[in-house]
């Protein structure tokens, strides 16, 4: 191991420089004029695949974006970790909110400063350089590497669970391992056992055939966005808890050994909602800020529009009114009943004045995974060993629908170590990833590599 170490200490101001260049390349999967940028990208990660010695690397084509796959199996009767990332980002709107370009990155104040650094460049990236370190320090690692990147994670990875269902075999590994999601805290190694699903719907509500003149109609015809407004107003009760029928029927209620665990970690929700600059917090009443963002569903809308948008006044009853409303879940809450859930809810509270339609924009399951499993202790112990610190289990509040996949249809545990943080901008303007906690990646993921070759 001193070996490998000496290799990542020397070696990393590159590995620095070629994050960089990994980040320069603008591989945003929502936007169709983008798609050079996706291939460009994973091509670039074939390539470094390829210089940490994988011996089969491949990029694969698919209906959407590329998904490469990297292998290195020279060590027969050794286990076989399976490495997952995602090169896509998102958009980076508004763009005049950051403080340097998105696709130029930066570094300073021990960061940097990038669309992507810490979701998920910046992330994978750390595995790639470990494994290319057991290599290039006079050796090999002890046990079997596959690596499995995708382009479409931001997007609901249709494609990738096709590849999967398609090539399981290929992907059979003891356990997945990925690094995409948050610290507990500036340094504190954390593993994260617990995932929230998704569902994801667009409502439409359409009142007169045209806009129309707000003088000559108002009062005589409904306004599709007074009645969208006075919906959405109904999706929660008093207390903060969505008032859909049947909503919370699959809720697994949190379990005292959970309580207690949480009551542990030191959090401040004053500081909390400082930060984010909020004179104080909101949500579900009867529960703390963690329970909340970890282990309850919510119902959020992300966007909500119609009528006039133009400068000025423009006296007009608006023709549509829409809104994209998105569900975060919980086990064992699954996202096409919640859908069915939410649309004939929906539908039951829309006045006869205007015509409702619901659609179904994407999901994911939600997930939760057992604490005592092998790579989930041997994960905890390497982040410990390479932070210096104990590690800490906790759930989180955003989503990864690929990896109930991996679980269910590999049948392997899936280890989170993430190494973001919250506050480190992921899908808002001035994304940054700390640098301490990328070296610190790339040594919990070397000892974890060496860990789990063995016992
Ligand atoms: N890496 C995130 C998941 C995440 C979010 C981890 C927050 C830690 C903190 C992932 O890239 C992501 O953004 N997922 C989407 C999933 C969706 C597009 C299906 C999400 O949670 O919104
Ligand atoms: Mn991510
Ligand atoms: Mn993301």
């Amino acid at each position: 191991m001193e070996k490998v170490i000496g290799y990542i200490t020397e070696n990393y101001d590159r590995y620095l420089s070629e994050l960089q260049d990994f980040l320069r390349i603008p591989s945003i999967s929502t936007l169709p004029e983008n798609n050079v940028y996706m291939s460009q990208c994973a091509k670039f990660i074939a390539e470094k695949l390829r210089a940490a010695n994988m011996s089969k690397v491949e990029v694969f084509q698919t209906e959407g974006h590329p998904i490469v796959y990297g292998e290195w199996l020279g060590a027969p009767g050794k286990p076989t970790i399976l490495i997952y990332g995602h090169y896509d980002v998102q958009p980076v709107d508004p763009v005049e909110l950051w403080d340097n370009h998105p696709f130029e990155p930066v570094i300073y104040d021990d960061k940097i400063w990038a669309r992507g650094a810490t979701d998920d460049k910046g992330q994978l990236f750390v595995h790639i350089k470990s494994v290319e370190a057991f290599f290039k320090s006079n050796g090999c690692p002890p046990l079997n590497i596959k690596f499995i990147i995708e382009g479409e994670e931001e997007i609901g990875s249709e494609n990738l669970t096709k590849f999967l269902n398609l090539n399981r075999n290929m992907l059979k590994c003891d356990a997945v391992l990925l690094s995409d999601t948050s610290l507990f805290d500036k340094g504190i190694p954390t593993i994260t056992y617990g995932l929230r699903g998704l569902c994801y719907m667009e409502v439409e509500v359409t009142g007169p055939n045209r806009d129309l003149h707000s003088g000559s109609f108002g009062g005589a015809v409904a306004n599709p966005i007074n009645i969208l407004a006075q919906m959405i107003s109904k999706l929660h009760d008093n207390n903060g808890m969505v008032a859909i029928p049947d909503f919370y029927k699959d809720v697994l209620p949190l379990t005292d050994k959970e309580i207690n665990s949480f009551k542990k970690l030191k959090f401040s929700e004053k500081l909390y909602a400082k930060n984010l600059g909020v004179a104080e917090l909101g949500g579900e009443k009867g529960f703390t800020a963690l329970e909340r963002i970890w282990t309850r569903p919510t119902l959020d809308c992300n966007s909500i529009s119609g009528g006039f948008k133009g400068a000025g006044a423009k006296t007009i009853i608006p023709s549509k009114a829409s809104a994209k409303i998105s569900m975060r879940l919980v086990p064992n809450q699954a996202p096409k009943k919640t859908a069915k859930l939410f649309t004939k809810y929906f539908q039951s509270i829309a006045p006869k004045s205007v015509k409702v339609t619901v659609k179904e924009l994407h999901g994911g399951h939600p997930v939760i995974m057992p604490l005592d499993h092998k790579a989930t202790i041997v994960a905890a112990n390497a982040m410990q060993k390479a932070f210096g610190k104990k590690t800490v289990f906790m759930r989180e509040g955003g989503s990864i629908p690929i990896i109930v996949d991996f679980v269910k249809k590999l049948k392997a545990p899936a280890v989170l170590m993430g190494l973001g943080l919250d506050s480190e901008n992921l899908h808002s303007p001035n994304e940054h990833f700390d640098l301490n906690h990328f070296k610190l990646g790339i040594l919990s993921s070397a000892y974890f590599i060496q860990e789990f070759s063995g016992k």
